[in-house]
């Protein structure tokens, strides 16, 4: 399994109604790290994340980056979908689920039979958004960001602890 650019594969999916646009992140020197960083407060694990997969952006027409996400190849015919993030001012408007929703469709595409995503016990916006668009829980990696976040993590009041596994067949 291969990962496609955005020539051989047609992924600059339109959002027609919201004039967005999805691309792989071709200009490297203008990595968003201000949206990836909503998603993951740990620079070095996006740094990691970047190294081994792909960036798509979501663009306005004037060229502004509100949305990210990463692709990754996890084992064979298997990806990982991490860092899905959407620019504070423009949450809400149906961009991280066009995100989501691309990612799956390059993953087909690239021929994965299985699509994994993860995010934590207090993600409740995440877990909503991602079942949604089709994952199923598969289990819980208890005290995960215990064991490897320094801070504490508290989102809706819920201290952040374990990591949701979700997973969908393509
Ligand atoms: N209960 C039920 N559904 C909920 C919900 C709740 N509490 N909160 C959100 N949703 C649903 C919305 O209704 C929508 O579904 P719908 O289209 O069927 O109505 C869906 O979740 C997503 O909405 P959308 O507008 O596409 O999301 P967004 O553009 O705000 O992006 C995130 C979602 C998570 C990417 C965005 O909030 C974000 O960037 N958060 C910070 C970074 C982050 O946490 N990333 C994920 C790391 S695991």
């Amino acid at each position: 399994m291969r990962l496609v650019t955005n020539l051989e594969v047609n992924e600059n999916m339109k959002a027609e109604e919201l004039k967005y646009t999805i691309s792989i992140l071709e200009d490297t020197d203008n990595i968003p790290f201000d949206l990836l960083l909503l998603a993951d407060p740990s620079r070095k694990t996006i740094g990691d994340y970047l190294s081994r997969g792909i960036c798509y952006v979501c663009k306005t027409e004037t060229d502004e980056i509100v949305g990210v996400y990463v692709l990754i190849k996890t084992r064979p015919n298997t990806m990982e979908l991490v860092n899905v993030a959407v620019k504070e001012s423009m949450q809400g408007k149906g961009i991280g689920k066009k995100l989501v929703l691309h990612a799956i469709s390059v993953a087909k595409k690239e021929g994965a039979k299985t699509l994994e995503i993860g995010t934590g016990n207090s993600s409740i916006q995440q877990l909503a958004l991602y079942q949604k668009c089709g994952f199923r829980i598969v289990g819980v990696d208890r005290d995960f960001f215990v064991r490897h976040y320094d801070e504490e993590i508290v989102e809706n009041g819920i201290v952040c602890r374990d990591m949701i596994r979700l997973s969908m067949d393509l």
